[in-house]
């Protein structure tokens, strides 16, 4: 029967095929699902709930916070503490490492998230998400420390978003492939609707802030210039462009029917080497997207291998087909 695979279902189903998903990342991956339900209901009521506007406060990031990313980083702690299944956590929206109140169990994992992807973009009512990336907490550690949480991507064991668009999705990976699945808001739960993504490795669709230009490094300056000069420059082939402003959208996208997406190193804040972070932003998208065939770099590294120095470090990124990854790559040798 079609669409009837909920996220346990599916995980299940892989556990028995022999991967190596146990109990505690099941129930954890379900205390996600029920937190971006939460989310998603919130975003839907929109100015409905009251949940629109600033919350008046700044994160450790020096950004505005929404309403909404206040509540979406309580769901996502109030959901995910309880269940004996997290050493720890690390958010967007948390200057420092969350460590797991005493009055509950502690569990074998760590989970980095950012609870909203893309706020600039509620109150103009556009595609939003949520990011997460779990790992195994190092072995002995108990309370994990600051420097316990700086692990490589290349150590993820799950990765997903949740994207709060037209169809609320939920995209995950365990490192067999990324499936999605769509919430039925008959049965609030998620059904598996999209098996086995991959992106295609060829595209003629980028997506890049333009208005950054003037700060970008050269290798980037060229990539672009060539997309825009299209069958009269050097690649021979007209190109598209998008730019939705929220990560999780531009990474659906590429998903669904391929594509690039750069937020590159720029000059525009020396103190910052790129927008976006490492641990909960990139190395998810990352892991996802290569799981899903296509690329994931700085220009000059791989995402996922790269030493964390800081839990809000951030990174260049490059990602999404892989014909088009390498050539930027090949631009930055
Ligand atoms: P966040 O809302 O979690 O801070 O992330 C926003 C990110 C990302 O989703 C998006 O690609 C990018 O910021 C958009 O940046 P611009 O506002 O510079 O376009
Ligand atoms: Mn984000
Ligand atoms: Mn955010």
């Amino acid at each position: 029967m079609e669409n009837t695979v909920n996220i346990k279902d599916y995980l299940l189903k892989e556990q028995q095929a022999g991967q190596d998903i146990d109990a505690n990342l099941i129930s954890l991956i379900e205390d996600v699902s029920a937190a971006c339900k939460e989310i998603h209901t919130a975003i839907n009521h929109g100015a409905l709930y009251g949940v629109l506007g600033s919350a008046e406060s700044e994160n450790i990031q020096g950004e505005t916070q929404k309403k909404l990313d206040v509540m979406s980083n309580e769901m996502f702690i109030r959901h995910t503490e309880k269940s004996g299944t997290l050493a720890g956590m690390a958010s967007e929206e948390e200057e420092d490492v969350y460590s797991i109140p005493p009055q509950y169990k502690k569990g074998p994992y760590l989970m980095y998230f950012d609870p909203l992807d893309g706020s600039s973009n509620i109150d103009v009512n556009i595609t939003v998400g949520s990011i997460f990336s779990i790992v195994r907490c190092p072995e002995g550690v108990t309370d994990p420390k600051l420097a316990d949480y700086l692990i490589p991507g290349t150590e993820q064991i799950c990765a997903g978003f949740c994207l709060y668009g037209p169809s609320t999705l939920m995209i995950i990976t365990t490192g067999n492939g990324v499936q999605g699945f769509t919430l039925d808001p008959g049965s609030n739960e998620f059904k598996l609707t999209h098996k086995n993504m991959m992106i295609p490795e060829d595209t003629a669709e980028f997506a890049v802030n333009m208005s950054n230009q003037r700060f970008w490094e050269k290798p980037v300056q060229r990539y672009v210039q060539e997309c825009i000069d299209g069958v009269t420059g050097a690649r021979d082939k007209n190109f598209n462009m998008r730019w939705v402003a929220s990560m999780v959208g531009e990474v659906y996208r590429i998903l669904t029917r391929g594509g690039i997406f750069m937020y590159p190193f720029d000059t525009k804040d020396p103190a910052k080497a790129g927008k976006l972070r490492l641990m909960y932003e990139a190395n998810p998208m990352s892991f996802i997207v290569e799981q899903a065939g296509g690329l994931s770099s700085t220009g000059r590294e791989r995402i996922m291998e790269l030493k964390p120095k800081e839990i809000h470090q951030r990174v260049p990124v490059i990602l999404g087909s892989t014909n088009e990854v390498k050539r930027v790559d090949s631009y930055h040798q």
